[in-house]
C-alpha cells in the first residue's frame, strides 16, 4: 500500500494565533493549506481509510470507531492483539453522547478541568459501538485531544476516531512523526506529519464506572489533580502499585488482573537490553557509571537514560524518543536511572520505564 504522507505541521497553536489573532496573511495561507490536507484525510477516514495523526500525548493511528472493518485493519497494521480496546477520540465534549449515554456531575467537572487534554474516561458504551472497538467490553474509553490537527481531523471525519498509539505493537510509542513513518509507512493510508508531541506519554485512563473513579493507566494528569477536580480521592488500580514481576495479589492470594487490558502486554520495549537502577540519587549515578564501564569492557555498546530528579515533565516528554534514539544507535544495553514514584508524573514515567525494561531492576 502507498501511504500518503502529508505535512500539516503549519496547523498548530502558534500559527493559528499568528494567522487569526495577529492577522498575518502568509500564516493564514499556510494554516488554510494544512487544514485542506487534514480535511482530505478526514474524509478518507470517514470512507474507511486509516490515518495516523498527531495528538498532544503521542501520535495515534485512527479509524472510524463505528466501522468494524477499518478498526480491524488498525489491529492488523499495528500487529496488535484484538482483545485490546481502543480509545475513541471526539472533536467536542458533547459528542461523548455518540458513544455513551452516561453523564454525571463528576464527568462534567473532569471535562471542564481537563478536556481538551490527556485524560481518557472509561464509561459504559452505547449498544451500537462495535465490540471490535472496545475489545468486547461493555465500556468505552473517550478522549478529547488537545491538538488542532487531531480536532480538525475528527470534525472533518464526522465520527469518533478509534485510535491506539501509532507504533507497531511492542515498540515505544511515537512522539515524533518520523517514528510513525518508521513504523507504519506502507501499512496505512495516510500519515499526517505534525509537530512533536508535547506531553510524550499516553493519556491518564480513568474508569468512571466505579466509585471512586479508578486510574487504570497513570499519565501526567495525576491522582491528586483528578481527585481535586471530582472532590473525592481517586484510586489507582492496585496492579499499578506493584512495579515488580510478581503480580499484585488480593487478600485471598488471588492475582489481580489489570483492568485496562492493554496494561498486561510487554510494552514499549526497545531492541536493546534495558536495566533500571533504583535507589538514592548519588548511589544510582555511581552504579550507572560502574555498570556502564563494566559492560563496555565486555565489548557492549551502552546507552544511559538519566533525567534530573526534578525534571518529571521533561522525562515524560522525552522518554519514548530517547529510547528510540538509543535503539537507533545500535546499543546493546540501556541503563536507566529510576525517577521518584512519589511524584505523580514520576510514577507515570516509571510505569513505562519498568515495562520497557521487562522489570529488570538493580536496587542500590
Ligand atoms: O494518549 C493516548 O491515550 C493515546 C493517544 C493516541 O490518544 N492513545 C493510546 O491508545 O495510548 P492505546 O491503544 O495505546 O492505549 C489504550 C489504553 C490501553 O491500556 C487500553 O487497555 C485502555 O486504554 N482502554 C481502552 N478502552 C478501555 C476500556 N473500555 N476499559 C479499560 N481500559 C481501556
Ligand atoms: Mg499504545
Amino acid at each position: 500500500m502507498t501511504t500518503k504522507i502529508l505535512d500539516v505541521s503549519d496547523l498548530n497553536n502558534e500559527m493559528l494565533e499568528r494567522a487569526y489573532v495577529v492577522g498575518d496573511e502568509a500564516a493564514q495561507a499556510k494554516v488554510e493549506a494544512a487544514i485542506t490536507l487534514v480535511r482530505e484525510a478526514g474524509h478518507a477516514l470517514a470512507g474507511g481509510s486509516l490515518v495516523a495523526f498527531p495528538t498532544e500525548t503521542v501520535y495515534g493511528l485512527g479509524a472510524d470507531a463505528f466501522n468494524e472493518d477499518a478498526v480491524g485493519r488498525v489491529y492488523e497494521a499495528k500487529g496488535r492483539p484484538s482483545d485490546n480496546p481502543m480509545i475513541c477520540h471526539i472533536g467536542r465534549a458533547s459528542d461523548i453522547g455518540e458513544l455513551s449515554t452516561m453523564l454525571n456531575p463528576k464527568m462534567i467537572r473532569l471535562m471542564d478541568n481537563f478536556w481538551p487534554g490527556p485524560l481518557t474516561m472509561i464509561v459504559t458504551k452505547r449498544d451500537d459501538v462495535p465490540a471490535v472497538t472496545t475489545g468486547g467490553l461493555d465500556t468505552v474509553g473517550v478522549r478529547l485531544p488537545d491538538n488542532p490537527v487531531a480536532i480538525e481531523l475528527i470534525r472533518a471525519a464526522g465520527c469518533p476516531i478509534a485510535a491506539p498509539s501509532a507504533n507497531l505493537s511492542g515498540s515505544p510509542s511515537p512522539t515524533d512523526p518520523k517514528h510513525v513513518i518508521e513504523d507504519l509507512d506502507g501499512k496505512v493510508d495516510y500519515i499526517l506529519v505534525g509537530n512533536k508531541s508535547d506531553v510524550g506519554i499516553e493519556s491518564t485512563v480513568l474508569d468512571m464506572t466505579v466509585t471512586p473513579p479508578m486510574i487504570l493507566r497513570p499519565g501526567v494528569l495525576t491522582a491528586e489533580m483528578l481527585g481535586a477536580a471530582v472532590g473525592e480521592e481517586v484510586a489507582y488500580d492496585a496492579h499499578l502499585l506493584y512495579n515488580d514481576k510478581e503480580h499484585a495479589s488480593d487478600a485471598n492470594g488471588e492475582i489481580i488482573a489489570p483492568k485496562a487490558p492493554g496494561m498486561k502486554y510487554k510494552h514499549y520495549a526497545p531492541n536493546a537490553q534495558m536495566i533500571v537502577v533504583e535507589g538514592h540519587r548519588d548511589k544510582v549515578k555511581t552504579e550507572i557509571e560502574r555498570l556502564k564501564s563494566l559492560n563496555e569492557q565486555l565489548g557492549q555498546k551502552v546507552g544511559v537514560l538519566l533525567f534530573e530528579e526534578d525534571e518529571y515533565i521533561r522525562a515524560a516528554q522525552e522518554f519514548y524518543s530517547r529510547l528510540r534514539a538509543l535503539d537507533e544507535d545500535g546499543g546493546d544495553l540501556i541503563i536507566a536511572g529510576a525517577l521518584s514514584y512519589k511524584d505523580g508524573v514520576g510514577f507515570a514515567v516509571m510505569n513505562r520505564m519498568m515495562k520497557s525494561a521487562g522489570y529488570n531492576v538493580v536496587k542500590v
